[in-house]
């Protein structure tokens, strides 16, 4: 595989999954923290108290990323560390981490890509109705503006939200994530307000930074059916219009996705569905982020009318996700020939397995490795079909708090060892190094 000299070859993190600090410093509580101090709604009862410290740790974190070679760092910031009410009040040294960060990483000639929405509302505002109140659409305005005002002078690129799907679905409807709701009228109009507060944050972050390149990021899933049969087709079709299609149709073109629309019927009653053409703003970039691939076909199951199926013969990651590389080359042609962003990140990918813990100075994790290179091979081919492709950030730089699975799931080409939040590379970060030395030469 080849990739032009000047792709940006990153890896990506969350505030809530590895800062720490508590509610140190005038941090204010979030939903994720609610959530997570609330029994039963993670693994163990893991929080993301001290996480991988990195709050503390950021210079090491950063000299690893040196060490790794890396060209780009996506990270998110904790709206309540700057924001601890959410609105009004701003939290010096919140912005003063942030302001840290941002110069180490430029010092080590990393390019900083800041994600505004990782998850993490203030509790304040949750408690306020959170995104289901149509005022988070202007709260999220703001603090994109307070974001902007002290970073701008050193951020150029910008992220609004993170996975619009997975914040309104599966923290409103699944309700495994925070804030846990089980309501599918909520979830739809959660998802709705993201897509405004995207729309609206954007010309927000480029009055205060002119040169800035603004973009979101959207997990999609390659949807398909093991067969030809017409009807299995459709159920895959529909799925894909459930996650992937909502929102990029949204966000890309200010409009939903018609078919889905007919089939929610009257979930979307209390929304005014015309609005969300305020969310196609032109953006700078698209990020997607991509882990598997879902099978469908036809069947009596929920909404869709549709039944998941188990591949035949494919691996699985530690998530229980399968790896299909070849969904990311597919994903990418489609989502550049209809959509037509004029740059695509692959802003995460990644895996979890069962690491073995550190022998001698490593931590030895082929099955990342391999992973990570048959993604990166079809992202190569896409880049060969005229997908304008630029960067690359893998999940994660660290292992860290993984939501609702805690630290039992590790996705980290670094191994943190919690109790003494030691890093280790695994060998597929020395992969990683490797590659981007090569590439690069
Ligand atoms: C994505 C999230 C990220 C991480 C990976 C495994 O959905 O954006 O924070 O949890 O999954």
């Amino acid at each position: 595989m080849v990739f032009p000299k000047d792709f940006l070859w990153g890896a990506a993190t969350a505030s809530y999954q590895i800062e720490g600090g508590g509610l140190t410093d005038g941090r204010g509580e979030c939903i994720w923290h609610r959530f997570s101090h609330t029994p039963g709604n993670v693994v163990n009862g893991d929080t993301g108290d001290v996480a991988c410290d990195h709050y503390h740790r950021y210079r090491e974190d950063v000299a690893l990323m040196k060490e790794l070679g890396l060209k780009a760092y996506r990270f998110s910031t904790s709206w309540p560390r700057v924001l601890p009410n959410g609105i009004g009040q701003i939290n010096r040294a919140g912005i003063d981490f942030y302001s840290r960060l941002v110069d180490e990483l430029l010092e080590a000639d990393i390019r900083p890509f800041i994600t505004l929405y990782h998850w993490d509302l203030p509790q304040a505002l949750q408690d306020k109705g959170g995104w289901e109140n149509p005022d988070s659409v202007k709260w999220f305005g703001d603090y994109a503006g307070v974001m902007a005002n002290a970073l701008g002078d050193r951020i150029t690129d910008w992220t609004t939200l993170n996975e619009p799907f997975v914040i309104s679905f599966v923290g409103n409807f699944f309700g495994t994530h925070a804030p846990g709701k089980q309501d599918i009228k909520a979830a739809y109009l959660v998802a709705h307000h993201l897509m405004l507060a995207h729309g609206a944050a954007v010309p927000v972050i480029r009055q205060a930074v002119p040169n800035a390149r603004v973009g979101i990021t959207i997990d999609l899933g390659y949807f398909e059916s093991p067969t030809d049969n017409e009807a299995d087709v459709q159920a895959a079709y529909r799925e894909d219009g459930f996650k992937n299609r909502w929102f990029l149709d949204a966000a890309l073109k200010g409009q939903y996705p018609a078919d889905i629309v007919a089939l929610l019927g009257d979930i979307l009653e209390d929304i005014d569905l015309a609005a969300v053409k305020s969310a196609a703003v032109p953006v700078d970039f698209l990020g997607i982020n991509y882990y598997r691939r879902h099978l469908f076909v036809a069947g009596s199951d929920g909404l869709f009318s549709s039944k998941d199926v188990e591949p035949d013969g494919s691996e699985f990651t530690a998530m229980g996700w399968e790896i299909y590389p070849d969904g990311l080359r597919k994903l990418l042609v489609r989502v550049a020939e209809e959509y037509k962003p004029p740059v695509i990140y692959v802003t995460e990918n990644g895996a979890a397995f069962d690491d073995p813990p550190p022998a001698q100075g490593v931590v030895n994790d082929p099955r990342r490795a391999a992973y990570l290179r048959d993604h990166f091979a079809a992202a190569s081919q896409a880049i060969e079909q005229g997908v304008p492709l630029k960067g690359y950030f893998v999940w994660s730089l660290l292992d860290n708090f993984e939501w609702a699975e805690g630290y039992n799931k590790r996705f980290g080409i670094i191994y943190v060892d919690y109790a003494t939040q030691k890093r280790t590379f695994k060998s597929s970060a020395r992969y990683y190094q490797q590659l981007i030395s090569e590439q690069l030469r």
